[in-house]
């Protein structure tokens, strides 16, 4: 059954954020790095405390197989979000052994219906993965305009 996660689920969340690094290439030094563990873990902690968030669990009998996290941030306002309230997924993950058995598609479909009955977001906002990208597609998801650009911004030690 899909369900939302609770702070019991939280060991699992963060097992699922690993795996889905370690899909997106990052390597296992950088997977085990206690520093983001230890953040990952206070952020889903915060995350499950917020009405303005939801994250769902994929539970077969006790264990836990899918997940994913929709957040609803503030942004700057714009003719495309007047609102300045635009929705977030990410953390969509099922474990490679039950793959295929449409518990991403459903995950996914549930915060997508969260988004657009429970909240003021006019928008949603994602990156996606290769594997990813089927189940977003077929939710209304395209590509953005324009690209996505970032660059590290380490902080000095003074
Ligand atoms: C993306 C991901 C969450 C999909 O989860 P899932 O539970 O397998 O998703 P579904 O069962 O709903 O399948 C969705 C589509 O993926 C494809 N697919 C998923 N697993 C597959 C598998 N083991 N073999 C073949 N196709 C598969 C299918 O085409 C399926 O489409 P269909 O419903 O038309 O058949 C999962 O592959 C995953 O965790 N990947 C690594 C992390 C990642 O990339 N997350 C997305 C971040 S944006």
């Amino acid at each position: 059954m899909i369900r939302p996660a609770t702070p019991a689920d939280i060991d699992d969340l963060i097992r699922f954020r690993v795996i889905m690094f370690e899909a997106m290439g990052t390597a296992q030094p950088d997977l085990d790095a206690p520093e983001w563990l230890a953040a990952a873990r206070a952020w889903f902690e915060r995350v499950l405390e917020r009405d303005d968030a939801l994250i769902l669990v994929a539970d077969v009998d006790g264990h836990l197989v899918s997940c994913g996290v929709a957040e609803v941030k503030h942004i700057g306002p714009s003719p495309g979000c007047p609102n300045g309230r635009a929705g977030v997924i990410n953390n969509i993950v099922t474990v490679v052994q039950a793959r295929g058995q449409g518990w991403g598609r459903r995950i996914t479909h549930g915060l997508v219906d969260w988004f657009d009955t429970e909240t003021d977001a006019r928008r949603v906002d994602l990156y996606a993965t290769p594997d990813g990208a089927l189940i977003y597609r077929d939710l209304g998801f395209t590509e953005h305009t324009f690209p996505a650009m970032q660059r590290p911004s380490p902080r000095l030690e003074r």
